[in-house]
């Protein structure tokens, strides 16, 4: 066991016995940098099914339900934000009191930004590696009724927040450190093999951040999650003739058990489309470490090298000669039940979940 798994599982025995208080409900808004606007405007409509409602010279702004906006893209030169969700002014004070307590520095968010990020009020500071990390309260809601870009179903967010963003880094055991014991992410799983990740939570999504072991920091992926895998299936369609392209095919993940694919975006990061995520029980969540692989099927990682795709597609095809297998996860109304009859103790495997 290395001297991360040894901290980790310490870490997890900690959070069983008492687990540390979420100071963050979720994942709020994201500020991409680029000056790609038009192509952001066309691909966040076209492909994600998001609606633009604000461009001007130097930025846009993409809905996914009945907030002002989601997604910020701003033609600044930066690199971008990842704005996390407080009830309101004494849960945000809290998170000051923690980074004080923790000797990060934190600043008040002006009156220009709160109004450019369409908050109450809020705080910013930078993670280990330099991302701009935003905590907020008081996000702006539509006068409108949320359209979507394309005819689809709509984007599950609510106490879920938008979706997760997943951060490649340069030093992952520190970047580990900051967000659970400074911002008190919940670790979900982790996983060595076929690359280096781990993942937390901060309500019942899965993961709302994820950190990928990395040469440099950066952003790897963006996902939201869709209210049909009819909705990810047409995505899928449309993104592979775009310009943008399919970064990760479909496939199934085995953590979160979402069912999705990776767009590349007009940025050098991708969003992930996914459908059919797992709603865990926070209060009795063990973490563990994950050796069956991200995938229980498909995602062809075009962004891995040959060597490391090989290996992720022999840990899909040992997960699947085990007989693993999941529940799929649906709405209410979203699904109908098929005769029993049709099924026979003799054509159906117990499968391992
Ligand atoms: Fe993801």
């Amino acid at each position: 066991m290395s001297a991360q798994d040894q901290r980790l599982a310490t870490g997890a025995d900690a959070q069983a016995d008492a687990r540390p208080d979420l100071i963050l409900d979720s994942l709020g808004y994201v500020g991409v940098s680029s000056d790609r606007l038009d192509d952001w405007k066309r691909f966040g409509h076209d492909i994600a099914g998001m609606q633009p409602v604000e461009t001007t010279r130097r930025g846009l702004t993409l809905r996914m339900d009945d907030r002002s906006q989601r997604f910020v893209i701003s033609d600044d030169g930066g690199r971008g934000f990842y704005g996390f969700e407080v009830s309101g002014p004494e849960a945000l004070e809290r998170v000051a009191r923690r980074l004080d307590e923790r000797q990060v520095p934190h600043h008040e968010m002006d009156r220009v930004t709160r109004d450019h990020r369409r908050v109450s009020a809020g705080l910013w500071c930078l993670d280990p590696e330099g991302n701009r990390i935003e905590v907020f309260h008081g996000p702006e809601v539509a006068d409108q009724p949320f359209s979507p870009g394309r005819t689809m179903s709509g984007f599950r967010t609510g106490v879920l927040g938008l979706g997760h963003a997943v951060l490649l880094a340069a030093d992952a055991p520190r970047m580990v450190t900051f967000y659970q014991e400074v911002l008190g992410f919940r670790l979900s799983d982790y996983q060595h093999q076929p690359f280096e990740a781990y993942f937390f939570h901060l309500n019942p999504r899965h993961h709302t951040l994820a950190i990928v072991a990395a040469h440099a920091p950066g952003v790897h992926h963006v996902m939201v999650e869709l209210g049909a895998l009819d909705d990810v299936g047409a995505g899928f369609d449309l993104a592979e003739s775009s310009p943008e392209g399919i970064a990760v095919s479909l496939g199934r993940h085995s953590n979160d058990h979402m069912t999705s694919f990776y767009a590349h975006t007009p940025s050098p990061f991708m969003l992930e489309l996914g459908w059919g995520g797992r709603w865990i029980d926070v209060d009795r969540w063990q973490p563990y470490e994950l050796t069956e692989g991200p995938s229980l099927w498909g995602h062809e990682r075009s962004w891995l090298t040959p060597e490391v795709r090989e290996t992720a597609r022999r840990m899909r095809i040992r997960a699947s000669a085990e007989g693993r297998s999941y529940p799929v996860h649906v709405r209410d109304g979203a699904y109908d039940v098929i005769p029993e009859g049709t099924w026979t103790p003799s054509t159906l495997r117990g499968l391992v979940h």
